[in-house]
């Protein structure tokens, strides 16, 4: 497990946006799963500026968000999937065929979990995964008490989840409380992972992640068992580290 910490979110987001340009040059077809959340904006912006400057595309690049929220209108800017097309999609030449987002409105939920990973697989499973975490520790929407052994699932948020993620919405109560996520072991299988964190609000979870137990009760411990992840960290998410 790589740490690195840096003065602050801008430098962290450099650091991502250098390592993601990095897997896109060195293999234009490369599979990425991407998250959502205040953590990535800066690298999607700074991913944008390389592409508008001709140093990198996304033509025929893959990509796969970790989650969906569950009876969402995929217009309501609240919703992943119009999060990163504002965000990321619309604005870089990826061909819309090549993005996946679970669909939190199918007809058949459970469905469309099996056939979310089975498309991963299709495409030979994901090269480069970066990664969040709530404040309670968990990763996607994979809640405390989620088992190491989940696939693509169906979750109830956390009310804690449920009041950080408020600020996408008008009022509390337009949050979802329902959501389609990737599971544990299908984050664990993407080649290599990119986490971040940032800000003191997370800085409690970062330390129980690195350096507690592994554990069911804080998802993201699990990254302790895999081969090959880079963590980055500002200053204030990495103050509880001891080592
Ligand atoms: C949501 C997403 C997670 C994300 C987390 C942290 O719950 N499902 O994938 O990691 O928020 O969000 P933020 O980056 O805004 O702190």
């Amino acid at each position: 497990m790589k740490i690195k910490i840096f003065e602050n979110y801008e430098k962290m987001s450099i650091e991502a946006t250098r390592i993601i340009a990095s897997q896109i040059l060195r293999q234009p077809d490369s599979v990425l799963g991407f998250a959502t959340g205040s953590t990535p904006l800066l690298t999607y912006k700074r991913l944008i500026r390389l592409y508008e400057e001709g140093l990198i595309s996304f033509k025929k690049i893959k990509t796969f968000n970790l989650d969906e929220y569950i009876n969402i209108d995929v217009k309501n800017p609240g919703s992943y999937r119009a999060f990163m097309e504002n965000t990321l999609f619309n604005k870089i030449d990826i061909d819309e065929k090549n993005w996946f987002i679970p669909d939190g409105n199918a007809e058949n939920i459970e469905e469309e979990c099996i056939l979310y990973d089975k498309k991963i697989k299709e495409q030979g499973g994901i090269d480069l995964q970066l990664l969040g975490m709530g404040t309670n520790g968990h990763i996607a929407f994979n809640e405390p008490g989620t088992s190491f052994s989940t696939r693509t699932h169906v979750v109830s948020l956390k009310q804690n989840t449920i009041n950080d993620n408020s600020r996408f919405f008008d009022r509390l109560e337009d949050v979802p409380t329902k959501a389609v996520t990737l599971g544990i072991r299908s984050i664990m299988e993407a080649k290599q992972i990119l986490f971040m964190a940032n800000g003191a609000a997370k800085a409690k979870a970062v330390r129980d992640a690195l350096e507690g137990p592994i554990s069911i009760d804080l998802p993201a411990s699990v990254l302790q068992l895999h081969p090959n992840v880079t963590i980055l960290l500002d200053e204030a998410a990495a103050m509880e580290l001891g080592r």
